[in-house]
């Protein structure tokens, strides 16, 4: 799929742009301050610390807006078509005549898609990175032996050119397919994060993040396996999963339902992002079982829901964080739900449009590789039967919101998290000019890197599988057989052919005086 211009959804120039969504098909009475209400753009305007920087075919967009009022969030307008990735899936269950026409009336164009302002997003990081100077500051302690540490900052002195060069790029990893198989590692992942991680000629810590569209677990968990299976400190601080940046919604929503994911995390992460009431389908088939007859309900996810009377609640909004695990109890309810008179279960409304609450995804992938020799559904496909049941049973489409890569809000997301680990890595909040995502999916990794002005190295350890690149969606730097051969193309590219991919204490430490390159060093 190749990037869209807005115009053909109906958008305008950017000159003509206006501050209104184009015929926004969303008449519902949402709360005031939703974040799917649209917000005035503010062309021209300070927009803090987020850079500006070249936008593939995005790169049109509404610049973001930090108004006073707005809190941690910023708003990113919504520019691209949630539908982009799942069109070829779509047509069959579309009424209207064309899919340009379709689009437009499907889209969540001109909503904006809120996410956190993330400058330390997370205060749950696993990982401290000391730095050369807490090694120094150690009180009592003898005279300090030259450390890696030491010995790296005098090198990095010598090269100081190679150093900007490296304080001027960053990697972006996708996980699955690119690091590990779920729980497996892939070797040259390992390998990769050694050197960034400062195994390598000039011991210093080349700026790297993690954007995947993993989800189901919260982020400390998983950060914290990740590093286990990889060997290498990851911190939440460098981490994004798929319904990372939906946590700026707990700003906008007081009583939502969390669908997806393994036993009760997923209330954990809600509760983690700071929503305030959750509730989870359990909750209420453990409330009344008859709302969904298929269901066998356990004695133990009976004694871990938590019932009480949902004909008298409203539920704010739907947050489908994670893959479903029980699609006929989970459809029922949404469906229930959507179809309700703002989200009071029991009730139909009169218009399904106007008393609709709002849906959220936490990313749209069709299909996720598994052990099984054939993909298996993932939240995408999920999410296109609710919306033909949906279809089937009001007459209107459903309009949703979806996060995750490739969406427009996460690459902005990325580079907020970006820019605040080079403020924790080398002391300068800035996302560095040479931005390489690394993926193995073309539909999702691949697309978002491209139009969002990204790098884009495409490897072959995992989704794809095809010829010299692919056809749909190019990766702009290569294919690559693994990680490895990606980063240290994309290394040698920025910081020379003579770039090294292993630090050499014997060879730059002075004390072991067997090297010529360290009398170029003064310890
Ligand atoms: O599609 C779900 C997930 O497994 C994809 O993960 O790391 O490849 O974005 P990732
Ligand atoms: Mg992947």
């Amino acid at each position: 799929m190749s990037g869209f211009k807005e115009v053909d959804f109906g958008m305008p120039s950017p000159k003509q742009r206006v501050h209104t969504p184009p015929d926004s098909p969303d008449k519902t009475t949402r709360p005031k301050d939703s974040p799917l209400d649209t917000k005035k753009d503010s062309l021209g305007e300070n927009r803090g610390s987020i850079r500006h920087r070249r936008l593939g075919s995005w790169g049109n967009m509404v610049p973001i807006e930090t108004s006073p009022g707005s809190h941690n969030t910023i708003e990113v307008p919504a520019l691209r078509s949630p539908d982009a990735d799942t069109s070829p899936y779509m047509h069959n269950l579309s009424l209207s005549p064309s899919m340009r026409e379709r689009r437009v009336s499907r889209n969540s164009f001109g909503a904006a898609l809120p996410i956190p302002k993330s400058k330390r997003q997370s205060r749950l990081s696993s990982v401290t990175f000391p730095g050369i100077q807490d090694v120094l500051k150690r009180p009592g302690m003898p005279p300090i032996q030259p450390t890696r540490e030491i010995l790296a900052s005098q090198v990095q002195d010598v090269y100081a050119e190679k150093v900007k060069a490296a304080k001027n790029m960053a990697f972006v990893f996708d996980i699955d397919g690119v690091l590990v198989h779920g729980d497996r590692l892939i070797p040259e992942g390992k390998r990769v994060l050694d050197m960034l991680n400062g195994d390598n000629q000039l011991g210093i810590r080349i700026p790297h993040i993690f954007l995947t569209n993993g989800s189901g677990k919260p982020e400390l968990a998983r950060t914290e396996q990740l590093s286990k299976i990889l060997q290498n400190p990851i911190s939440t601080e460098q981490f994004i999963q798929s319904h990372t940046p939906m946590r700026a919604l707990a700003e906008y929503y007081n009583t939502v339902l969390v669908v997806g994911g393994e036993g009760t995390r997923c209330r954990e992460v809600a509760e983690q992002y700071g929503f305030k009431d959750i509730i989870v389908p359990n909750d209420i088939v453990a409330w009344d079982p008859s709302i969904a007859p298929y269901r066998v309900f356990t004695e133990e996810e009976r004694a871990a829901a938590r019932p009480r009377d949902f004909s008298k609640i409203n539920i704010d909004a739907i947050m489908v964080f994670s893959d479903s695990r029980d699609y006929a109890t989970d459809m029922q309810i949404i469906v229930d739900l959507l179809r309700s008179e703002n989200g009071r279960l029991g009730t139909i409304a009169k218009d399904p449009v106007s008393q609709r609450i709002p849906i959220y995804f936490s990313q749209g992938d069709m299909l996720c590789p598994t052990e099984h020799p054939i993909p298996r559904m993932s939240q995408g496909a999920f999410r296109i039967g609710l919306e033909a049941m949906y279809k089937a049973l009001t007459g209107v489409e459903l309009e949703r919101v979806v996060y995750g890569k490739p969406e427009l809000a996460t690459y902005k997301y990325a580079d907020e998290v970006i820019a605040s680990w080079m403020d924790i890595l080398h002391g300068e909040e800035r996302v560095p000019e040479n931005v390489y995502m690394i993926g193995d999916n073309p539909a999702s990794d691949i697309i978002g890197g491209n139009m969002y002005g990204w790098n884009t190295c495409l490897v072959r350890t995992g989704v794809f599988q095809g010829g010299e690149n692919d056809p749909e969606n190019p990766a702009s730097f290569g294919v690559f057989a693994n990680v490895w051969e990606a980063v240290t193309a994309a290394c040698r590219k920025e910081l020379g052919d003579d770039f090294v991919f292993k630090w050499d204490d014997k060879g730059v430490n002075p004390v072991l005086h067997d090297s010529a390159a360290a009398s170029a060093i003064e310890v």
